[in-house]
């Protein structure tokens, strides 16, 4: 009998691991009859086709452009002209040609010189945590929004534009489940929002440049000769790909080491422990459930004939809780080492954003335990996940801090 398939039910939603888990068993390479696409949960598997450069993103993206059609397009013009200017739904060169300017922008001592501005901020916000707190919105959520705005070189007053924006556009990307009848005018709403706040911020910052990534890459796509829609594209992807991704961790990794008290313990008595400790709470329930892949020619995985155009979801949830890598998946090992989980992804679209919210994560769970030795839940009730296919993230996580 098949395993059930669905990766919208609530079941799945709340217990990925679990469903993945089965799927996997059943078969690592399993065409769902209901979503009608590959969806791939084997380590191997999921590493291999990340770094083939035969995949086509762009084609994912194309067929969902297909799909909106003409009348909504036209609404959602600001909207798609962004995603236009998204490398991760570009194949090579374009790219390539999207990647490297940013790339140059973004670079990893930018990240340094980062860090004692994220580590004030996280002070900042856990001084002014209530309590009971929810930590999505008291704390991760304003914490990623503030260093974006770092990041971007924008005023940290703009942090509620951005986390607003970052959730209605998340209906595009994430879609799905929660297209309800005010998705359109959500998600054309926030592209024409951005496209009007950040064709006056690029106009600031071209008269008067400064340190940050966005003068930096204002500068490196001049030369690049980019459009301003890709400009504003390259910037609509630094934000969202950076806030909720990097809130999503923050709120799993507190909820995983609270469920895990020896590994609390262990954390809070060496706090050497914590570079470590990032990579394992990445692996064991990370923010990035699904990446899709299209073959553009016939090919045979796992011993399936896998047509042209058809998709791939590769689980990243399922291939960084696949026992042929990973001793006792389900476990939080703190200490575990080599520990070669794909949250990041892997090959050419590789998370441009590592650097940073590796730091990001040091510097909130390091003083999150730090400063409140008695921290745990509020109360017994199931934790509710964002129901989406392609981020795994907590809806809210209360919590007592003393
Ligand atoms: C814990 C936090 C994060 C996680 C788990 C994460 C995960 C990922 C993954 C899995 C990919 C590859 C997607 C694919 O192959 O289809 C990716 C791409 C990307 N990420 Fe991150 N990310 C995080 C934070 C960030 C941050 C903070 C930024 C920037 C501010 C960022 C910027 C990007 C960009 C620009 C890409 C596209 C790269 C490309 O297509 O070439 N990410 N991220």
């Amino acid at each position: 009998m098949l395993p059930p398939d669905n990766l919208l039910s609530p079941e799945a939603v709340s217990d990925p691991h679990g469903f993945l888990r089965r799927l996997r068993e059943h078969d690592p390479v399993f065409w769902s009859p209901r979503h009608k696409v590959w969806i791939l949960t084997a380590h191997a598997d999921v590493a291999r086709l990340l770094l083939d450069r035969s995949l086509s993103t762009a084609q994912g993206i194309g067929s969902f452009r297909q799909r909106l059609g003409a009348q909504h397009a036209g609404l959602l013009h600001h909207a798609m002209s962004l995603l236009d200017g998204w490398m991760l739904f570009r194949d090579p060169p374009e790219h390539t040609r999207l990647r490297d300017p940013v790339r140059r922008a973004f670079t990893p001592a930018m990240v340094e010189r980062l860090v004692p501005r994220i580590e004030r901020h996280v002070a900042t916000l856990l001084d002014g945590l209530p309590d009971p707190c929810d930590l999505v919105a008291d704390f991760a959520q304003p914490l990623t929004a503030m260093v974006i705005c770092d990041l971007l070189g924008i005023d940290l007053s703009e942090r509620e534009f951005l986390r607003e924006w970052a959730r209605d556009f998340g209906r595009l990307i994430y879609g799905a489940s929660s297209r309800d009848a005010s998705y359109l005018d959500a998600v054309a709403s926030a592209g024409d929002r951005f496209h009007a706040r950040f064709s006056e911020c690029l106009a600031r910052k071209r008269a008067e440049p400064d340190d940050s990534v966005l003068s930096h890459l204002l500068a490196v796509s001049q030369a690049e000769q980019w459009t301003q829609a890709e400009i504003l594209g390259a910037c609509s992807m630094l934000l969202f790909a950076g806030h909720d991704t990097t809130s999503a961790l923050l709120a799993s990794g507190t909820r995983a080491l609270l469920r895990h008290p020896d590994s609390l313990a262990a954390l809070r008595a060496d706090a050497a422990r914590l570079p470590a400790a990032v990579e394992e709470l990445l692996r064991h329930d990370g923010p990035s459930k699904t990446f899709i892949r299209v073959p553009v020619a016939p090919m045979q995985i796992g011993g399936h004939a896998v047509a042209a155009g058809q998709h791939l979801w590769l689980s990243i949830l399922g291939a960084n809780q696949d026992p042929a890598v990973f001793a006792a998946p389900e476990r939080l090992d703190i200490a575990r080492d080599p520990n070669p989980h794909l949250a990041f992804g892997a090959g050419i679209h590789f998370c441009l954003g590592s650097a940073l919210a590796r730091a990001e994560a040091r510097a909130a769970f390091g003083g999150l335990l730090a400063r409140f030795p008695r921290l745990r839940f509020a109360d017994d009730q199931p934790h509710r996940w964002s129901p989406t296919l392609v981020d795994r993230s907590l809806l809210a996580l209360p919590l007592r801090l003393h």
